[in-house]
């Protein structure tokens, strides 16, 4: 598969669920309502209800597999970055802890994701929050000026996690920290679903072994990589040839 097309396979899929053109509600059987069912996935996630009711309703889409921000420790005055902000759910929730003299910054490469952000900011009177379209594999900011990374669920999705990595080490200030909620592998993964562009743009597909996450973490200058909290991932609709082998983690790493 070429990362090209990947990525522009993932990039229409999101600009799809961020207009919601696609649902992306493979597992409703409810009641179809998509506030309902993004906010029910995202309670799964993670997320507690006072989370979800504090921040934009239209942030919640339910994509992330974790809940990075409850474990990022974050202070007041704080400088974050999420990589692959979505619809803003963890800039907003971030923007709440580092208060007015902090910043929270999102970079998304999809640009109808960034447009929703943008709105979703401005609807909600947040100061201390600017998304920016770019590619987390060349981030559009300076060296050694963030004091946090988080991301949620976005890593598995690049074909080049290095070089992403190697971006999060770039921007970050020595001693600065990163918070990563992603799904990794436990055993073989059926080629067919593998190489299937759909697969990728659901974060399967792109998910790496967990032990080769964790070296590339490392690789990338990063010390004291930690796994925090760590899950057998499941979705209703999920292949069954998938069961036992997805794992959503938690993982903190420091420069
Ligand atoms: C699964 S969604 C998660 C969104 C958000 N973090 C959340 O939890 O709701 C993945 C997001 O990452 C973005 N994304 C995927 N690959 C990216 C890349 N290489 N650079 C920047 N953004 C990317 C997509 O556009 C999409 O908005």
């Amino acid at each position: 598969m070429k990362e090209k097309e990947i990525k522009e396979f993932v990039k229409d899929r999101y600009g799809k669920i961020a207009t919601k053109e696609d649902s992306h509600c493979s597992c409703c059987g409810g009641t179809g309502d998509l506030v309902e069912e993004a906010q029910k996935q995202a309670k799964a996630m993670g997320y507690s209800e006072e989370e979800i009711k504090s921040i934009p309703e239209d942030a919640v889409f339910g994509l992330g597999c974790g809940n990075p921000t409850a474990l990022a420790e974050l202070k007041k005055g704080e400088t974050v970055l999420d990589l692959g902000s979505g619809g803003g759910i963890d800039v907003f929730l971030a923007a709440q802890k580092v208060g007015e003299k902090g910043k929270v910054i999102g970079v998304d490469m999809t640009q109808e994701m960034v447009e929703t952000a943008v709105k979703n900011a401005e609807e909600g009177g947040y100061k201390n929050v600017e998304f920016k379209l770019g590619e987390i594999e060349d981030l559009p900011l300076q060296d050694n000026t963030i004091d946090v990374i988080i991301s949620n669920c976005v890593i598995n999705l690049t074909p080049n996690k290095s070089v992403a990595y190697g971006e999060a080490f770039r921007v970050l200030k020595p001693g600065g920290r990163i918070l990563v909620s992603d799904l990794v592998t436990d055993g073989k993964i059926p080629d067919e679903i593998r190489e299937s562009f759909q697969a990728w743009s659901e974060c399967i597909a792109g998910a790496m072994d967990k032990q080769d996450y964790l070296d590339t973490i490392k690789e990338a200058g990063f010390k004291d990589v930690e796994i925090l909290k760590a899950h057998y991932f499941t979705e209703p609709n999920m292949d069954p040839r998938l069961a036992g082998k997805i794992i959503s983690i938690q993982v903190k790493a420091l420069k």
